[in-house]
């Protein structure tokens, strides 16, 4: 059997000042020991607060991620933070085609794949977002509308490229709601991921974390992670606390 990493990625949005951020890390940090040592923690945090939280979580083994990267390599792009920077503040990670920024900065496919390649170059792990509406839902497309962001952005990769990312299944309904998905619909769509993934990338899809994102907290973290294809979570909200942030990740 293979064993997938076991990841509990906080997504901190746009909350906390600088120092208010550096506080947090500092908690998560002073309680990481509480946690299973198979569970890979990372903080997603924004651009700010990237240089104060690489330092203060430095040698722990806590991964740093930004919460999004620019579409071009560098150059007169006012406003843009690369890939390249990213991975000279310190950086291992990037969330990548959030709902968020699909729903309210416009982003594309197209634009992705420019990410996700430029990430790709600088040795950055992707943490590329799909997730359905519940428009989507209620319509019966769900499945076919997270085969093709699928399709459109990670089939653009190879198998090497794509045994670096992790996929996170984040229903835009269950964002922000405290709607969760149950388990069961959680769990039938990781193993729909699964299979569209090893259909592009063979065995390789059996090693790529899949996590569920959407209003997963302490309280529900136990039963969505005992399901067999789901290998842990990008939290939001319950990311803010370092207690429940924790708590989450000793919910395997
Ligand atoms: P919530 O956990 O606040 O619902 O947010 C989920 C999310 O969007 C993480 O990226």
């Amino acid at each position: 059997m293979i064993m997938r990493m076991k990841i509990v990625a906080g997504n901190w949005k746009m909350n906390t000042t600088v120092p208010e951020g550096v506080e947090l890390a500092k908690n998560v940090l002073a309680k990481v020991s509480e946690k299973p040592s198979d569970v890979k923690l990372i903080l997603g945090v924004p651009f700010t607060h990237l240089a104060g939280v690489a330092e203060a979580i430095s040698g722990s083994g806590i991964g740093l991620a930004a919460q999004n990267c620019a579409d071009k390599e560098s150059g007169a792009y006012t406003g843009e933070v690369s890939a390249a920077m990213l991975k000279s503040v310190g950086c291992g990670y990037v969330i990548l085609g959030h709902s968020e920024r699909r729903q309210y900065y416009g982003e594309t496919d197209e634009r992705l794949v420019a990410k996700i390649a430029l990430a790709m170059k600088e040795g950055l792990a992707p943490i590329f977002c799909v997730g359905e509406t519940l428009e989507q839902r209620e319509a019966g497309n769900h499945f076919s509308v997270v085969e093709s962001q699928i399709r459109n952005v990670l089939f653009t990769l190879t198998p090497e490229q794509a045994a670096s990312v992790i996929v996170a299944y984040e229903p835009v309904w269950a964002i922000g709601t405290g709607k969760t998905a149950t388990a069961g619909q959680a769990q039938e769509m990781h193993a729909h991921i699964r299979k569209v993934l090893a259909g592009r990338f063979g065995d390789v899809a059996e090693t790529m974390p899949v996590l569920y994102g959407g209003s997963c907290k302490p309280s529900n973290a136990k039963e969505l992670f005992a399901c067999a294809d789901i290998d842990g979570g990008l939290i939001g909200g319950a990311s803010l606390n370092a207690d429940d942030f924790l708590a989450i990740a000793k919910s395997f």
